[in-house]
């Protein structure tokens, strides 16, 4: 489904620095995997390169049979739009728009036409995500558990096959961030949806089939968690 070769990312701003240094692994599709490490250790830059949103400096990433670094342009945009949900630490919701125009907006300007159709399935998501009742809220009128959840219900409006989770549950507090896994991890085991969350809370990790362990951009340890239980 997903597979890294050698992957490498070199930033040059002032003295370089190696994000990634050579990072090769393979996530099978429906896998819930989490990388961990500390800060600056490259999850943040792994989940990037991966979800095509940066390119590396060197190596191969190949997703969904596809190897992502010949798609340019057009190309590039149209995989990510179809294939790729992304959810972040900080929300990044636009604080005008309701939760349900939050949710349409990554579609919004391909759907000329079907934008019935477009907003009953964000509705139908938000539903899903246990919000049914604040379709039209603004986000500084949700709570943090309730923003994270229409962001996820954002990321999964184009129905990707990979969900890229950075520090999804970072701003939230333990208990609002553990729903928020469960959630990730719901839809993983009901709709096969590859899910990665990078985070540094060995809370969240544990939930995870696989955990990628990350230091100075390298893998220092892989723990396959179904073959420990
Ligand atoms: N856009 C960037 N420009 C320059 N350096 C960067 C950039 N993004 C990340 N880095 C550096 O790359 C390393 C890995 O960062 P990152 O992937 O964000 O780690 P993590 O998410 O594990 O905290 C760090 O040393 C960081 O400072
Ligand atoms: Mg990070």
């Amino acid at each position: 489904m997903i597979v890294t070769e050698n992957l490498t990312k070199i930033y040059t701003v002032g003295a370089p620095v190696r994000a990634l240094d050579g990072v090769t692994l393979e996530i099978a599709a429906g896998e819930f995997v989490a990388v961990t490490g500390p800060s600056g250790s490259g999850k943040s830059t792994l989940l990037n390169l991966i979800g095509t949103l940066d390119r590396p400096t060197s190596g191969r990433i190949v997703v969904d049979g596809v190897d992502v670094g010949t798609l340019r342009g057009n190309a590039l945009a149209d995989f990510r739009r179809e294939r790729i949900g992304f959810v972040f630490q900080m929300f990044h919701l636009v604080p005008t728009l309701t939760a349900l125009e939050n949710v349409m907006l990554p579609l919004l300007p391909y759907r000329r036409g079907l934008r019935f159709r477009l907003e009953e399935r964000a509705r139908e998501l938000l539903e899903i995500m246990g919000l049914g009742d604040r379709l039209h809220h603004l986000p500084g009128q949700l709570s943090g558990g309730e923003q994270q959840r229409v962001a996820i219900a954002r990321a999964l409006i184009n129905t990707p096959k990979v969900l890229l989770a950075d520090e999804p549950t970072g701003n939230l507090d333990s208990k609002v961030g553990m729903e928020i896994i469960s959630l990730l991890r719901q839809l993983n085991r009901e709709r096969g949806i590859t899910v990665i969350v990078a985070t540094h809370n060995p809370a969240v990790a544990r939930e995870a089939d696989r955990i990628i362990q990350l230091q100075d951009g390298k893998i220092v340890r892989i723990i396959n968690r179904a073959e420990e239980a």
